[in-house]
């Protein structure tokens, strides 16, 4: 195929979201609105990238970079409209001589299998159509007998019959760049907005002899985002793709509905998930994994056959080894789990790591911050620490250690050695009857006192 650039509108400022923040920098399934269509943007590997903005959205461009280190970018600094938009892109796109995309950054959902079809249709010009449920408030498609487009018309200047058309403009387009600076400074803004609307395009390819092809996708694939209503209902179509794609590729997920993935989940084979578990961004997880109900994870990763959960937390910087266990009510954070390793019940393990085969009991705690700086606990392989174990960073624990149960660990123990802190034990045989005795009598007195 030839080569493409693509433009990637993202100067609204998305009052409708009621945010402080860009709207194409809200979130579904964990990635930014514009992080979604950047990287269906990137699958196409094009030869250029431009992204246009509009002014003082140092953030989008942080964000863009992130994604796409590539790509250029213009400002828009009067929001004039689609084509005044696009026309903003024309110096990054200067030398580029293929063909052009246009994708709006508020429509996350484009595939690029999709955008591959457009760019590959064999017209000088193609736009991406679909029927729209309910059309009202989009740009509808106008054919000719041979199914080519010869307008789009946007709602606001449309009959009452073009009105009657569900077949709608979801914005995207592909067009030969030299069609595109050709036809773009004949667009003008008398129209009901007093808008430079890109969609006239058609009218003008049409009028000069092109053929304006028509490719067709299903409107779930571009439902744009102008409110949180319409961020939830894309947050719900990621969901369901993404449950639909873990489920084919080997995953069971025992309640689909219930768990949350993030666009850049890894999941192994033969992974059996649980309900109510959420992936934030940056997880992935080997074969052979249990992920029990009411867990979450991010940032972190599991090796094979590892069991997590039920009610686990894995956070950032969590690496879980093969076959080690983290259990109900274990929060992990920035620590290294080795191999077998087990932490089953109620612990908090933070910059830590824990050697091969290490069984850390309930209601251990690595204590790795002393309210200026983080502090690692590192603990060697085979060690027994006891429940309601404090271990107080920096503190190196040696292989094969046996931490006695209530200790609170202040320095290095040595290999093989055993640890404990334990204030002595003091027995006082027959005490608690003579109190139960003591303590009522007591009572039966003051209530014969009240009578
Ligand atoms: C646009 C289309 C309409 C289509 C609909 C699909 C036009 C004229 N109309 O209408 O046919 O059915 O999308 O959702 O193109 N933008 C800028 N700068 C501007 C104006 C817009 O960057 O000056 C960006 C917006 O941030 C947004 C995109 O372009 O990402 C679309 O703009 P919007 O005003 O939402 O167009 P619609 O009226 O929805
Ligand atoms: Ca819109």
């Amino acid at each position: 195929m030839a080569e493409i650039a693509i433009i990637v509108l993202a100067a609204g400022k998305g009052t409708r979201m009621k945010s402080a923040l860009p709207k194409v920098l809200h979130r579904a399934a964990g990635r930014s609105l514009l992080a979604h269509v950047l990287h269906a943007a990137k699958a196409l590997n094009p030869a250029r990238l431009c992204v246009v903005m509009g002014p003082d959205m140092a953030a989008v461009e942080a964000e863009a970079k992130a994604v796409a280190p590539d790509a250029r970018f213009a400002v828009q600094a009067e929001r004039l409209g689609t084509a005044h938009a696009v026309s903003m892109a024309k110096e990054a796109l200067q030398g580029f001589s293929g063909k052009v995309l246009v994708l709006y950054a508020d429509a996350p959902l484009v595939r690029p299998e999709t955008l591959s079809a457009l760019a590959a249709a064999p017209a000088a010009m193609a736009v991406l159509g679909f029927e729209a449920a309910n059309p009202h408030g989009y740009g509808r498609l106008l054919l000719d007998g041979s199914g080519h487009i010869i307008a789009i018309r946007e709602e606001l200047d449309a009959t009452p019959q073009e009105r009657k058309v569900a077949l709608c403009n979801s914005g995207v387009i592909s067009i030969s760049s030299a069609l595109l600076w050709q036809l773009l400074p004949k667009i003008g803004n008398a129209n009901a907005k007093g808008e430079y609307y890109l969609t006239d395009l058609v009218g003008l390819a049409t009028a000069q002899g092109e053929k304006v092809a028509l490719v067709r996708c299903p409107e779930n694939e571009v439902a744009g985002v102008n409110d949180r209503v319409q961020l939830a209902t894309i947050e719900a179509e990621f969901q369901s793709r993404y449950r639909r794609a873990h489920m084919l590729a080997g995953a069971t997920l025992t309640d689909p509905g219930s768990v949350f993935f993030s666009a850049d989940t890894v999941i192994g084979q033969d992974v059996v998930i649980g309900p109510n578990v959420v992936f934030g961004p940056g997880a992935g997880v080997g074969n052979g994994v249990e992920i029990h109900a009411f867990s979450h994870i991010e940032g972190a990763k599991v090796a094979d056959g590892a069991r997590i959960g039920p009610y686990a937390r894995l956070r950032p910087g969590a690496d879980i080894g093969k076959d080690a266990h983290i259990g109900n009510f274990v929060e992990i954070k920035n620590a290294a789990i080795a191999s077998g390793a087990k932490a089953n019940h109620l612990s908090y393990i933070g910059d830590a790591k824990v050697g091969a085969g290490s069984n850390i009991g309930a209601g251990t705690i690595t204590c790795n911050y002393d309210g200026y700086e983080k502090h690692l606990t590192d603990i060697g392989a085979n060690v027994f620490v006891g429940s309601n174990t404090a271990l107080v960073a920096p503190v190196k624990v040696g292989d094969g250690v046996n931490i006695a149960a209530g200790s609170v660990i202040t320095k290095d123990i040595p290999a093989d050695a055993l640890a404990l802190t334990r204030p002595p034990l003091e027995v006082r045989e027959g005490w608690a009857a003579k109190y139960r005795e003591m303590k009522k009598a007591r009572k039966a007195a003051k209530a014969r006192a009240k009578e």
